[in-house]
């Protein structure tokens, strides 16, 4: 009984994480928490091993494989839904953490908790010019010291100008370990535009960046000969960070080589209706490759990068228009 009553608040306690901070459009100041932790892909937090299959996610029976019940995904961090479990670094127990939502002009206070054992953090706010604010930029030893583990730094800035963000933890290779999340600043006046997220990432499922930065500097090899170096598809040679999937808000499909096929990671989902217009604030929060993006079938119009607008380009499957 009373385990069934921890585990309730526990999962409680986990859905609440995830769910988007918004601030009252009225609000002159918004405060909210981050908390930063280790934690790992393809387990659930109470139930523990799970699996995937034909899109669900199982947990199993330890003691017998062949019992499955199925759970719900939003408590998973999935990636590419690859069962061999990556250590990650996230904000909130979630993989993308949860997104802030804001308006231009309110004063942001955000306390950073750093529940890492043994690594120190910073959050960074891509994008934000931070005028006035330069020591709230969380670039470690430069704009701070970092937060030590077992510590919290309160940052806090006036949120401005509007605009497509995010923030991510600057130390070493947390940002593409997982902490990261997106912070919209919505402008003042109301904008009639229903809006959806994407953030974008190339994933890894058994590199962490430190293991892959000592294998380039050190010479990787794979099976005795050595890693050839990502191209993209200009050609371009990139660095050492390899990518076995594309993940959108942090799920995506694993091609195996075994059977040339997709695994079938439940995705995210955004639910539209016919002939309205909406507006989809794209981040890539990838570590080092771009992607093209476009809806089939659809026009999209590129009306501001960060927070500045452009003149219009509009966009299909095809490639610019
Ligand atoms: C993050 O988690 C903390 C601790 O559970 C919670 O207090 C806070 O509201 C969460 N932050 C957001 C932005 O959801
Ligand atoms: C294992 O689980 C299966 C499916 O739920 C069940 O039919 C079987 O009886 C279980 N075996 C044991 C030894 O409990
Ligand atoms: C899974 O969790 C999400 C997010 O909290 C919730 O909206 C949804 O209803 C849950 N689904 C099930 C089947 O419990
Ligand atoms: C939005 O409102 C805030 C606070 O009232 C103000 O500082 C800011 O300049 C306004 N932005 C615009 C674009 O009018």
């Amino acid at each position: 009984m009373k385990n069934t009553l921890v585990s309730l608040i526990l999962i409680a306690l986990l859905l609440h994480n995830i769910e988007a901070f918004e601030c009252d459009r009225s609000a002159t100041t918004c405060e909210t928490k981050l908390v930063i932790s280790h934690f790992v892909t393809m387990v659930h937090p109470t139930e523990r091993a799970v699996y995937l299959s034909d899109g669900k996610l199982y947990r199993y029976d330890v003691t017998n494989t062949s019992a499955a019940t199925p759970i719900n995904a939003s408590e998973v961090i999935i990636g590419d839904g690859f069962e061999q479990k990556k250590l990650v670094v996230v904000f909130n127990m979630s993989m993308p953490g949860p997104d802030i939502i804001v308006y231009e002009g309110q004063r942001l206070l955000m306390t950073v908790v750093n529940e890492l054992y043994s690594e120190a953090v910073t959050v960074h706010w891509h994008g934000l010019p931070q005028r006035g604010s330069p020591y709230m930029d969380g670039v470690p030893f430069v704009t701070q010291c970092p937060i030590e583990p077992g510590t919290s730094f309160r940052y806090d800035f006036i949120a401005r100008p509007s605009g497509t963000y995010w923030y991510y933890s600057n130390m070493g290779g947390q940002r593409t370990g997982g902490a990261f999340g997106a912070l919209i600043i919505r402008e003042n006046e109301s904008n009639s535009l229903e809006e959806h997220i994407i953030q974008i990432q190339d994933w890894s499922h058994n590199y962490v960046t430190d293991l892959a930065f000592q294998q380039w500097k050190n010479g990787g090899v794979i099976n005795r000969f050595r890693e050839p170096n990502p191209q993209i598809l200009d050609g371009s040679i990139l660095n050492f960070i390899s990518i076995d999937s594309a993940l959108i808000n942090g799920k995506g499909r694993f091609k195996s080589t075994d059977t040339n096929d997709y695994n079938s990671t439940p995705l995210e989902i955004y639910n539209v209706k016919l002939g309205r217009q909406y507006r989809f604030r794209v981040v890539g929060v990838g570590s080092s490759h771009p992607f093209r993006v476009s809806v089939d079938n659809h026009i999209l119009s590129v009306v501001a990068t960060d927070g500045y607008d452009v003149r219009p380009i509009y966009h299909t499957s095809r490639g610019e228009i």
